[in-house]
């Protein structure tokens, strides 16, 4: 099928604005020519805009360090643990969440503070309770009763007073993906309401247990504030509850889940979302923490992979690429789109194709029925929106490589990862 409105829908894509936009017929991040990256350092590379990056984190700590009351963004670590990227947003003063002991490892590699650092997930394992413990982290946010009698069990081992949060779940319902939706009672996060309560009654009895927030996450990639407005109102009127018992806690953590623009359709500011979030709790006097991943760092990414074939099967035409699911999982998993460009738009009619990588599986595609000017091996695409859970869920697969990543700033690169080789793949055997 031939679309003929499109080749302009290209050249006017709204994702062409800071940092990625065209000028000389070439797709540019910041002042760097992706084509000089790509005949630098090859493809598939994940590259990223400093100034994108930090200018979001800095819309956080700003916003919240205006707060009447001391409050902390906390960038949740899983939507991309680069070691360089950390340190980056480290220092425009966020904290982080971490989900695992390997995130909190790379967190304290990265130099952020303990005193900034919380750790939320359903499964902590004893080695992991007790690495956050030692290390003196901010709280440790518990999702089971389960969970809370381990944690007690180590701090007292360690004689360390436990600073926790506890997750709820809200049950409030949220419009996403239903992979990435978290907050109902179908799910398995945090505890219901009433549960929780008992469970912060014991804590608050405990000797080595220190209740000091409540916690909720009510999903990913959530474009409307409304449900998280929602859930900062519940958790400040249970918070109120147990300061009616004589259980004050310090924080409210409202989680993260603000979703970015994948298709044009546009995403809330960040300024609105924490407006909303706030309210509640600082009218209340608590302290407010929020979760933040991919809204920090979605759209500083973009990931450049070079065409290797094309195939015309009838019905369908295939576009044939470097990079496949193991490079980004997001389309195949959640049926997600992703904006994509050519790095050298030209004016030949577009096509709808469906571009796939060389992976093993049917699954393996990256855009379904796009349409985009007639491809030649060795032309390049780049995937955008992709800074947020792309590099951070990929895999080996099929034997292959992990790909490069690196950092532009202004009219300079480098590299913050190097793509791994063939001997990557023999690691620890
Ligand atoms: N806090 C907790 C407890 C979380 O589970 C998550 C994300 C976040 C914060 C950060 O949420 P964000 O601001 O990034 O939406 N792989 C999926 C997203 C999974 C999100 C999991 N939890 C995707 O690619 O869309």
């Amino acid at each position: 099928m031939v679309i003929l409105h499109s080749q302009f829908a290209i050249r006017n894509s709204p994702f062409l604005m800071f940092p990625f936009y065209y000028q000389d017929n070439q797709l540019f991040c910041e002042q760097v020519a992706l084509a000089d990256v790509v005949a630098a350092v090859g493809t598939p590379v994940y590259v990223y805009s400093e100034t994108e990056l930090v200018a979001r984190a800095r819309a956080y700590v700003t916003a919240v360090s205006q707060a009447p009351i001391p409050s902390l963004a906390c960038y949740a670590v899983k939507a991309n643990g680069n070691v360089h990227l950390l340190r980056l947003l480290g220092q425009a003063g966020l904290g982080v969440d971490v989900t695992s002991g390997g995130e909190l490892f790379l967190a304290q590699q990265a130099g952020i503070s303990a005193s900034k650092t919380i750790f939320s997930g359903v499964g902590k394992t004893a080695a992991e309770i007790e690495m956050a413990l030692r290390a003196g982290i901010r709280a440790l946010h518990v999702e089971s009763e389960m969970e809370l009698t381990a944690v007690s069990a180590i701090a007292a081992k360690l004689q360390t007073k436990a600073r926790i949060g506890i997750r709820v779940n809200p049950n409030i319902s949220a419009e996403t993906h239903p992979y990435i939706s978290t907050g109902q009672h179908s799910h398995k996060f945090g505890v219901p309401w009433a549960r929780a309560q008992a469970m912060f009654a014991a804590a608050a009895q405990h000797d080595w247990l220190e209740p000091v927030g409540i916690a909720a996450h009510i999903g990913s990639q959530i474009r409307d504030v409304e449900p998280f407005r929602q859930a900062a109102v519940f958790l400040t009127e249970v918070a109120d509850e147990l300061k009616v018992q004589g259980i004050a806690l310090r924080y409210v953590d409202v989680g993260g889940g603000l979703g970015i623009d994948y298709t044009g359709e546009g995403a809330p500011e960040i300024g609105a979302w924490i407006t909303a979030v706030s309210e509640p709790v600082q009218a209340a006097g608590y302290e407010l923490v929020l979760e933040p991943g991919r809204s920090i760092v979605g759209s500083a990414g973009a990931l450049l992979m070079q065409v290797v074939y094309t195939k015309d099967q009838g019905k369908k035409q295939f576009v044939i690429v470097d990079a496949g699911m193991n490079d980004l999982l997001r389309p195949t998993l959640y049926k997600a789109y992703h904006p994509i460009l050519p790095l050298q738009p030209s004016n030949a009619l577009t096509h709808n194709v469906d571009i796939v990588g060389p992976i093993c599986e049917s699954g393996d595609w990256l855009a379904q029925e796009r349409p985009l000017p007639p491809q030649q091996p060795g032309d390049v695409l780049a995937i955008l929106q992709a800074g947020a859970y792309g590099f951070a869920m990929g895999s080996n697969y099929n034997g292959r490589l992990r790909p490069a990543e690196l950092l532009i700033s202004g009219n300079q690169y480098r590299l913050i990862r190097q793509r791994q080789q063939y001997n990557h793949l023999l690691d620890g055997m």
